[in-house]
């Protein structure tokens, strides 16, 4: 069984509800024809405006994030449950965004990615590794604790419906991608992983793996050509609808 490739667009914090508008029609045709899964995930603000464009289309929406508990005293955060009623279907957990600088820890990406799971959102779970790890020969050990640590208490049963994504954190925003054999070495260490927290087949067929860290039109189809890649997770190339199209259709 092939594993389908899925393109996720991560806007950051990008885009009013009027710039949204204007950026998703934009896309809708130039991605309708599309091979893979095609996700948007937006700002809070943007979500309910992206749903109601999308609908019909073959784009699905995700937010960026999502807080574990079901409600209560959490000033400022956003419930699963809120998403799904929305219309969402993924969500992104544990960007190395959230890590760096709102005090995400693999524990708390862990309660983020079961209660996710547990509203019926698709995770998009984040994992890789500092430019300092990687020099200090760090990769493996990173990655084998960033990923027990997100896959804690999860059932094989869910793994068609989380997705990772391997975003080497020294690539994130910086033009500098990790070439197609570091990204298909790197996320095959991921699969290894996974194969040994569950089954080798599991890890094969069920588990899907995104690279994320500057891909875009130009090489999208070298990294998308390497056998572990199962897609990509796209910041700065998924704000123009053209460049973003050409990364969906590559
Ligand atoms: P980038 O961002 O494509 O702008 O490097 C990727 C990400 O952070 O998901």
């Amino acid at each position: 069984m092939a594993r389908k490739p899925i393109i996720a667009g991560n806007w950051k914090m990008n885009n009013t509800i009027a710039e949204t508008k204007a950026l998703v029609t934009d896309l809708i045709p130039l991605v309708k024809d599309s091979a893979c899964d095609v996700v948007i995930c937006t700002p809070y603000t943007d979500l309910a405006t992206a749903v109601e464009l999308t609908k019909g289309t073959n784009i699905k929406v995700g937010a960026e994030n999502v807080h574990w508990a079901e409600k209560g005293a959490f000033t400022g955060e956003i419930s699963a449950k809120m998403l799904v009623e929305l219309g969402v279907e993924y969500v992104i957990i544990g960007h190395s965004e959230r890590r760096q600088y709102f005090g995400e820890t693999d524990a708390t990406v862990n309660q983020r990615a079961k209660a996710a799971l547990a509203a019926g959102l698709k995770p998009i779970i984040c994992v890789g590794e500092t430019l300092e790890e990687r020099e200090g020969n760090k990769v493996k050990e990173v990655l084998d604790r960033q990923v027990a640590g997100a896959f804690e208490g999860i059932d094989k049963e869910e793994l068609t419906n989380i997705v990772i994504a391997y975003e080497p954190v020294w690539a994130i925003g910086t033009g500098k991608t990790a070439t197609p054999e570091i990204a298909d070495e790197t996320i095959a260490i991921i699969r290894k992983k996974m194969e040994e927290l569950y089954c080798p087949k599991c890890a094969e067929e069920k588990v899907r793996i995104q690279y994320g860290g500057s891909m875009n039109p130009k090489n999208v189809k070298e990294l998308m050509a390497m056998p572990q890649i199962d897609g990509g997770l796209i910041g700065g190339a998924s704000l123009k609808a053209v460049d973003f199209s050409q990364v969906v259709n590559y």
